[in-house]
């Protein structure tokens, strides 16, 4: 390998380790030569004064935001009415750094709902849930039970959201306080999607819904209840692609799933 080649090579890796860590934006175009920028020396620095937060919508109406969003969410008559809800809903930090809200894939009323963590980079960018190396996954492990996010008919249909709508920095676990601020968002989505079965992927999942620490290793395989609805708990496609051993569980676990939906 050359030097230059060599150099490049560097320059890719360096780049691809930033992708991974979650930057995903250049900030302009051009150079900015910060040196001479600078203030000349007899320049008056101007007196710094601390910015000054607007208040979100919530704080100035003195609501705090897990009220308001139990409000908000409350108030949602229809799916695309919890939406609106949410895209309009600034009390979540996580919405100043996301691209679009994800809110939702598939077919709304299908008797399959399934319940993921949090949008990654690719979600992110195009506002869907389960688009990236994961939901392809995902997909595949659909199409193995017979369904697909594409199709209408209810035998096919399956419905698709997240515990969060907005994708967390760096792909980082959701904190506790972003899942309880959004808890009434995602019980109101569950109780409008209405389903009859719910798949609750990961930790996230699993353990908001089912409102345990348990984790997920041993939650998996076993079917409860969420709003009366009955609901397996079984590992995340990320999970599967960094553990693929976990794979025949997670079969058994779809197959459940079948059985159940066949016996609906
Ligand atoms: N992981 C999730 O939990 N949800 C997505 O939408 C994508 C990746």
């Amino acid at each position: 390998m050359s030097g230059a080649e060599a150099d490049q090579a560097a320059l890719l890796a360096a780049l691809s380790w930033q992708v991974e860590m979650g930057a995903d934006e250049a900030i302009g175009d051009a150079p900015v030569d910060r040196f001479a920028a600078e203030a000349p020396p007899n320049a008056t620095l101007p007196i710094a004064t601390p910015p000054i937060a607007a208040p979100s919508a919530a704080v100035a109406a003195s609501e705090d935001p897990v009220t308001e969003a139990g409000r908000l969410a409350a108030a949602a008559g229809t799916l695309e009415e919890l939406r609106l809800a949410l895209a309009g809903f600034d009390g979540c930090a996580l919405k100043k750094g996301a691209q679009n809200l994800v809110f939702a894939d598939g077919i709304a009323g299908a008797p399959l709902m399934i319940v993921g963590e949090a949008p990654g980079r690719d979600e992110d960018r195009l506002g869907k849930p389960f688009v990236g190396r994961s939901g392809q996954l995902l997909d595949r492990m659909l199409t193995a039970i017979g369904r697909d996010r594409t199709e209408a008919a209810a035998e096919q249909a399956v419905y698709i959201t997240n515990v969060l709508p907005w994708r967390p920095p760096q792909n980082r676990d959701p904190a506790t306080d972003e899942v309880a601020m959004m808890r009434a968002f995602l019980d109101r989505h569950i109780a409008l999607a209405a389903p009859r079965v719910l798949l609750l992927m990961g930790n996230a999942a699993a353990k908001t819904l089912l409102e345990t620490k348990t984790g997920i290793t041993r939650l998996r395989g076993t079917w409860a209840e969420v709003q009366g609805i009955p609901a397996l708990p079984t590992f995340h496609p990320a999970a599967l692609l960094r553990n693929p051993a976990n794979k025949r569980l997670v079969w058994q676990d779809l197959l459940s799933v079948r059985e159940r939906l066949a016996a609906l």
